[in-house]
């Protein structure tokens, strides 16, 4: 069985800080009304929204032995970062913890830091919540909740996509590898460029 949303707000409240809880919270909301929008599965975004972060606190080293004892892929840009393991990492004990969770939720926390070059909505849905929750005030994400208006979901994650990958650069951290894959695969799904 799928766990509640109450059985899943409740397993986390052991596992996160008080503010990532508090993210937690936004993102569920923001990523039901974003599937209210787009016309899809509420309950599903809802969900993802709430136990993205599963891994969000686990100490690095935790990560990595997790992530390595899984067989999980591991880049240098991880080994470096171990935090944007949590992802993966969050996605395959989640679906130890449970058993019920539909594989398309999993699949969304999976890979909700990097994206996919295949994003379901609820992939789509999850990146932009994550991003645009209210207290997100990062630069550039004013102009991201201004476009769920008016652009579709697939430029929406392209517009959030692209923020992202400019405050990398403009941060002068490293790109990961997949992070090239899945802009030319959402540029593509836009404007059917190759
Ligand atoms: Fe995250
Ligand atoms: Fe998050």
């Amino acid at each position: 069985m799928e766990p509640t949303v109450a059985e899943a707000r409740a397993a986390l409240g052991s596992r996160l800080s008080h503010r990532s809880l508090a993210h937690a919270d936004a993102v569920a909301e923001t990523a039901a009304a974003l599937a209210e929008r787009y016309g899809t599965d509420a309950l599903a975004a809802r969900l993802a929204g709430l136990l993205h972060d599963w891994c969000k606190d686990t100490p690095h080293e935790e990560l990595l032995e997790e992530a390595t004892r899984r067989g999980l892929d591991i880049t240098a840009v991880d080994r470096a970062r171990p935090y944007l393991l949590h992802g993966p990492v969050g996605a395959a004990m989640l679906a130890d913890a449970f058993p019920g969770l539909r594989p398309e939720i999993v699949r969304a926390v999976e890979v909700h830091t990097f994206g996919a070059t295949d994003m379901s909505d609820l992939d789509r849905i999850l990146y932009v919540a994550d991003m645009i929750e209210p207290a997100r005030a990062h630069r550039g994400v004013a102009k991201v909740r201004e476009a769920v208006a008016t652009a579709t979901l697939a430029e929406l994650v392209t517009l959030a996509y692209a923020r992202s990958i400019s405050h990398i650069v403009k941060g002068r951290r490293p790109l990961h590898s997949r992070t090239l894959d899945v802009w030319n695969s959402l540029v593509q799904a836009v404007d059917g460029r190759p």
